[in-house]
């Protein structure tokens, strides 16, 4: 079965990602972006971190790629209306990138990992147009470090079930863990890792993306006729999000793993 993007591109998802910038989820890139450098944002998705990067990097180049068009437009348009110059968003598929052998000093992906099906050969086609002494970057989630509370057992289920379907997408939402062994076996060397959490605020916006989805499964993902669950449990997991993220004591935090390694 192909791999399949589980956050899809409501309104909803699209704004959870929009809220994403260079400071707040890239941080740990930084220190080696540098004036000048020909960099590569690999899943760029609306782009708001691309365009922190494009600004780092100025004079240099910022291509952004993305497999979907209406995320292209987006982040064009955001570069365009910030009069950001320095930036090239094009449609594309980390499989088979448009790009000749050694072109970029710097490749970034934040966010894509877990929805790959096969990570080692995304990350062989990373290597091959990554420069010899270029740097790779990579952020993701991992969804076995989740910090929660309070317990309600209907947003137990919710998160549950959203990892489930992210699995049934064939992504991985334990790759966070994963990421330092994809680069040793993809041939990078010099490899660091990080990880951090991430405290959702508001948690109406983390409740409302998630609930949607799920809601959504019945129809995107057809998780009503193959069996998997019904529509009252599907509404009871949305309408349980939504009553966790009302509480006063309401706390999620999600973590997310960093690594950086070089092409020799
Ligand atoms: C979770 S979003 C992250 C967007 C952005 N990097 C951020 O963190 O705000 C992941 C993005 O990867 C894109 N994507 C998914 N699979 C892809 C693939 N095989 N090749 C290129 N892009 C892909 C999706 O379209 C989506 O825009």
């Amino acid at each position: 079965m192909p791999e399949k993007y589980t956050p899809g591109y409501s309104s909803n998802a699209m704004n959870f990602m929009a809220k994403r910038t260079l400071d707040s989820h890239g941080a740990f890139f930084k220190p080696y972006l540098r004036p000048g450098m020909n960099l590569l944002d690999c899943g760029c998705g609306p782009g708001t971190i691309a365009l922190g990067l494009a600004k780092a990097i100025a004079p240099g180049m910022l291509t952004g790629i993305d497999r979907e068009i209406s995320q292209i437009r987006i982040a064009a348009e955001s570069s365009f209306s910030q009069g950001v110059s320095n930036t090239n968003f094009l449609e594309g598929n980390i499989y088979s990138l448009p790009f000749p052998d050694n072109s970029f000093d710097a490749i970034f992906s934040h966010a894509l990992f877990e929805h790959l099906q096969e990570p080692v050969q995304a990350l062989g086609e990373l290597r091959r147009i990554l420069k010899p002494g270029g740097i790779v970057g990579l952020r993701s989630p991992d969804w076995g470090g989740c910090l929660i509370t309070p317990t309600i057992p209907e947003m137990d289920k919710a998160i549950t079930y959203y990892k489930w379907l992210h699995e049934q997408n064939n992504g991985n939402p334990y790759v966070g863990r994963e990421l330092r062994a994809l680069l040793r076996e993809t041939g990078f060397s010099n490899i660091k890792v990080w990880a951090s959490y991430e405290c959702y605020k508001p948690l109406s916006a983390i409740a409302e993306y998630l609930g949607e989805r799920i809601k959504a499964s019945a129809k995107e993902d057809q998780a009503v006729e193959k069996g998997w669950t019904d529509e009252r449990s599907l509404t009871a997991m949305s309408n349980g999000l939504r009553e966790w993220s009302q509480h006063p004591d309401g706390f999620f935090a999600q973590a997310w793993c960093e690594v950086v390694g070089y092409k020799n």
